[in-house]
């Protein structure tokens, strides 16, 4: 009762579906268009917009970039009316710019926010990513496991055969031996060519979505993201920080980091409740992209709430102006 108090996350949730849907509608406008910068620019200009109306004083921790390589939504940005409460946002006003700009699946608008302090400050470097969706014993399969153990683990305790089991995958070279020890073990694999937020989410619902496990390395700021998905959703990530050189490794220091090694669970990622929307930009295996139907523009949102794991899917329409 007393974290409803400081948060009033049942009152602010709609809030963070407009949010979200405007980012998506700007987006979407530029849906094909080839101008990733272009439309990565007007889902955050959009973004910024609508969250400077909500009633709360919020601070961006994860967001575009460094405060000196993103003049908007940078981390460690206020953002909101200044009223209200105090609050953390992790946003990615568009995930899959690449995905915008081509007209492929799975583009998203997505906002988390929670109290000051649940969510890891992650610096903008890779992340080495697993999940697994909900009704698994916690820690069933880990990221020190290799490949082949996670595959076997999750096949055994399902009763089933590792060629039952569908990974997704980012397709990157860097994957080549990846992907190359997940096929050896029977096992089929989902590659994405981008958006691995979505990719994660897709492990919350094997039934609709096909995916049981995702794997693989992507950015931290989305491990953060889709670490609020889960914990909405139910199910589990792991994720450990990747070091290219010693440039991301004093980003890391300038974010609070000491240890390097660190497996965090998604509860160290996210460590209080939080809400989370996500907006489809285009069409895609958990929700359908914003799309124009004459005179009015729609979206299609989902909206969760981690402390009562309620999930909305909101349809909105307005005029096309
Ligand atoms: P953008 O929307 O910023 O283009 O990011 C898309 C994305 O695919 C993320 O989902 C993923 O975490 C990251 O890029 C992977 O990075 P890289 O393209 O360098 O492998």
């Amino acid at each position: 009762m007393a974290e409803e108090n400081i948060f009033a996350d049942r009152m602010l949730s709609l809030g963070l579906a407009r949010v979200s849907e405007q980012a998506a509608i700007a987006a979407a406008k530029l849906v094909g268009s080839g101008d990733e910068k272009a439309a990565d620019q007007a889902a955050v200009d959009a973004m910024r917009k609508q969250l400077n109306l909500l009633d709360i004083q919020g601070v961006v921790v994860i967001g575009e970039g460094e405060r000196d390589e993103a003049p908007m939504l940078y981390i460690g940005e206020e953002v909101g009316t200044g009223e209200g409460p105090a609050v953390d946002i992790a946003l990615d006003p568009l995930e899959g710019t690449t995905l915008t700009a081509k007209d492929m699946p799975n583009a998203l608008a997505v906002i988390a926010m929670g109290p000051r302090g649940s969510m890891l400050n992650a610096p903008d470097v890779y992340m080495e990513k697993l999940a697994i969706g909900p009704g698994y014993p916690e820690g069933l399969v880990h990221l020190d496991m290799t490949p082949t153990e996670r595959i076997l683990t999750l096949a055994r305790h399902r009763g089933r055969k590792p060629s039952d089991i569908m990974v997704c995958v980012l397709e990157r070279p860097r994957h080549a031996d990846l992907v190359r020890e997940i096929r050896e073990t029977g096992a089929r694999i989902r590659l994405i060519t981008d958006g691995d937020v979505a990719g994660v989410i897709h492990c919350a619902e094997p039934e609709v979505t096909g995916i049981d496990m995702y794997m693989g390395s992507g950015g931290a700021p989305e491990g953060v993201l889709a670490a609020a998905a889960l914990k909405c959703m139910g199910g589990q990530i792991q994720g450990r920080l990747i070091f290219r050189n010693d440039e991301e490794r004093d980003r890391a220091r300038r974010h609070g980091i000491e240890d390097f090694d660190r497996i965090y669970t998604r509860d160290d990622m996210v460590s209080q409740h939080v809400i989370f929307a996500a907006t489809g930009v285009t069409d895609g295996s958990i929700l359908k992209g914003a799309r124009r139907d004459g005179e009015w523009l729609e979206t299609e949102t989902i909206l969760m709430r981690s402390k009562t794991g309620s999930l909305r899917r909101l349809l909105y329409r307005q005029k096309n102006q």
